[in-house]
């Protein structure tokens, strides 16, 4: 599975971590908390599996109550509330309005503080809604089961064109901002999305970003495949103003306001659709090749994000909740977006950067609108802490509940989440999931299990993970061996497939850990996640973190081989490897080594159009720390090359035993080359 045969697996790689002291969740907590009853356990025990799950599908409206709770008759393409009809967006905004219309879904805080924040009751999220489906509908000749890839910044236009296009039946696939306009071609063709919809800029960091120029690109690179985009919809950042240096394109772009004016007031049926039907797709980075677009249902999913928001984290209808993360990842669709509207909550939606226009920012926010349920990801935490490790305290914020996702954090940086941050009043949930999990998988449960800082809980009630080693034997907990992360058990929230693709998903998540491949039964189909863990003898997961070719930068997910391949886009380069070094805040960062062709300069100039390669292809977030140009990569005898080797180099480490490589003198040089003499 790791790209280097030679390298020691995971699995065998015994943990030596000092077991770290509980923490008590404060009473205060727990008296409120929706599960402060244990008998939950045994409601979701493997015996009352999977017709546990009807409790999360309970939460919902649905038009047509599901016949069969799961239908595993064909692995592992299992199927959740089979014969359920349901709609996303009549879950999320209409039932609200009855009994909650003046209640606020959220408030949008603009990166600049002098902008006013805009309120957003139900009721006006419904009108809006609904003029957006309207023109989907009509204007863009959008229904059911079509897709439409949007491209769109953290402001209101994001949730309200996502619920438009829930309401038709139509699949989102949104694209993070971040994320470059090529990235954007590429997922637009891989969806056959004949509409793009975007914006023509946002505020992030004090700038005000030039966004419509990738819509540019992302419509030129998907003609280049094949794929013809018919309109572009563009939302304005400014009504009336164009934020944006390059022209719109006669007949192929129109400004998103300009054309609502023809739909004010237009009221659209909710086309209510198959549980079992797709909600939205989210691209994410695998071990091979291109991204894959993860699936994901309309009913399962939406319990399931149902579900763990209002369980895990515990988000009552008078809480304020304030999620940092971007909705453009899977975190923002569901307990940004899906989650937190489903159960009415109210939430705060904020533009910019946690640290603009300087640290405070994020607790002024905080003490303004009363937040107290807490959302961030421990790159967040680490930056906050680095810039002033008191300020937080200086804040009259009060947290009951915090949330950490994306990562492993450390003790360290937990301990100080807890004790600053949250004052030492909340509770913290540290949750592990993935892209492809659609919700929270391990966590505590913040009203019943005692937590311990830098490992994530066991696996929620109805979730049942396991450790295996390399013959695919499960490791008891608290042995101490870290090996392969699986889940033994369908859940609902899980993708359904990938995008055009079921072999991959087939391939990359189940056969190579099955049991049988032809097996009917659910019990062989174990999920692997792709993350090597361990497992305490509390039943506390311990994530090491990825044992594919995934980067995980910022709980960013990054594929090494799409990196790799956007440096070979400088036809000067040779070969390319990454490799991920640790960083401080970031988690890790990657870095590239390339040979050239013969004859090619290695100096500065060759190394920024390298980078810049990188960022033209993926986005900023995938910017190496370095390029360094060697003149030959270390390779195995077959002719491998090392990444290990490169990876040690990087973080400053001796590279070990190199006597068996093809050209192992090469180390050296490259050794002196990064760390010096
Ligand atoms: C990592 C983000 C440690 C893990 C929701 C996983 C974590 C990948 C945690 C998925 C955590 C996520 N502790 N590691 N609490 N949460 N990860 O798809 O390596 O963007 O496989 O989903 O992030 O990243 P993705």
């Amino acid at each position: 599975m790791s790209s280097d045969s030679t390298q020691p697996s995971e699995a065998v790689i015994g943990v030596h971590w000092k077991e770290e002291d509980y923490f008590t969740p404060p009473a205060s907590f727990v008296k409120q908390a929706y599960w402060n009853d244990p008998s939950v356990f045994e409601r979701f025990s493997e015996r009352n599996f999977p017709q546990c799950f009807d409790e999360y599908a309970d939460l919902l409206t649905w038009s047509k109550r599901w016949d069969k709770t799961l239908d595993s008759s064909n692995p592992p393409f299992f199927k959740w509330f089979v014969g359920g009809q349901l709609n996303a967006s009549y879950n999320c905004v209409d039932r609200h309005l009855k009994e909650h219309r003046n209640k606020v879904a959220y408030y949008f805080v603009p990166e600049e503080p002098d902008e006013p924040t805009v309120t957003l009751s139900y009721q006006q999220l419904y009108r809006r809604v609904n003029e957006v489906a309207a023109m989907l509908r009509d204007f863009c000749g959008l229904k059911r089961g079509d897709r439409v890839t949007l491209h769109l910044p953290m402001t209101l236009d994001l949730p309200i064109t996502m619920l438009a296009c829930a309401r038709l039946g139509v699949i989102h696939s949104q694209v993070f901002s971040g994320f470059s306009g090529k990235a954007a071609g590429d997922r637009v063709t891989d969806s056959q999305s004949r509409i793009l919809i975007t914006a023509d800029g946002y505020h992030r960091g004090g700038h005000l970003i030039d966004h419509k120029e990738k819509a540019d690109i992302a419509v030129a690179e998907a003609a280049k495949q094949g794929q013809k985009v018919d309109k572009v919809i563009v939302w304005r950042r400014h009504a009336g103003q164009y934020a944006s240096q390059h022209p719109m394109v006669k007949g192929r772009d129109f400004f998103a306001d300009e054309v609502l004016k023809d739909y004010a007031g237009q009221e659209v049926e909710p086309v209510m659709v198959d549980s079992t039907d797709t909600l939205f797709l989210m691209y994410t980075s695998g071990t091979t090749g291109k991204p894959k677009g993860a699936q994901h249902s309309v009913g399962g999913y939406l319990a399931y994000v149902a579900g763990t928001t209002k369980y895990i984290q515990d988000l009552h209808p008078t809480d304020v909740y304030w999620c940092m993360a971007d909705i453009g990842w899977i975190t923002g669709h569901s307990y940004i977006v899906y989650g937190p509207l489903a159960l009415c909550a109210t939430s705060v939606l904020y533009e910019g950067t946690p640290t603009y226009p300087d640290a405070s920012r994020p607790w002024r926010i905080a003490e303004e609108y009363g937040v107290n349920i807490f959302h961030t990801s421990p790159t967040a935490v680490r930056a906050l802490r680095r810039v002033d490790d008191k300020l937080p305290l200086k804040f009259k914020h009060h947290f009951k509940h915090m949330t950490t996702v994306g990562e492993p954090i450390e003790p360290e940086s937990w301990r100080w989440y807890h004790d600053v941050i949250g004052k030492g009043e909340a509770v913290i949930v540290d949750t592990w999931w993935q892209t492809e999990n659609g919700g929270f998988m391990c966590s505590t449960v913040p009203g019943l299990h005692k937590m311990k800082p830098g490992s994530a809980g066991p696996g929620l009630p109805g979730i049942f993970p396991a450790i295996l080693d390399d013959h695919n034997e499960e490791l008891k907990p608290g042995s101490g061996v870290a090996g392969n992360l699986c889940i033994r058990n369908p859940w609902p929230g899980r993708m359904l497939t990938v995008w055009g693709n079921d072999k991959r998903f087939v391939d990359t998540y189940y056969a190579p850990i099955c049991r049988d491949l032809k097996s009917k039964d659910w019990r062989d189909w174990p999920y692997l996640a792709g993350d090597g863990a361990m497992i305490a003898a509390d039943g506390y997961l311990r994530v090491l973190g990825r044992i594919d070719d995934v980067i995980n930068v910022a709980g960013h997910r990054l594929g090494t081989k799409e990196i790799e391949s956007a440096c070979m886009t400088v036809p000067e380069v040779a070969e390319a490897a990454v490799v991920s070094v640790p960083d401080k805040i970031k988690g890790v960062l990657p870095e590239v080594y390339c040979s050239l062709r013969p004859g090619v300069a290695a100096d500065e100039a060759m190394a920024k159009r390298i980078s810049n390669a990188v960022v033209e292809d993926i986005g900023a977030i995938a910017r190496p720390r370095r390029v360094w140009m060697v003149p030959d990569m270390p390779k195995t005898r077959s002719g491998k090359i090392m990444r290990r080797v490169l990876a040690a180099i990087s973080a400053g480490k001796d590279p070990g035993d190199v006597t068996t490589l093809a050209n192992g003198e090469v180390v050296e040089h490259i050794r002196q080359q990064v760390q010096g003499k």
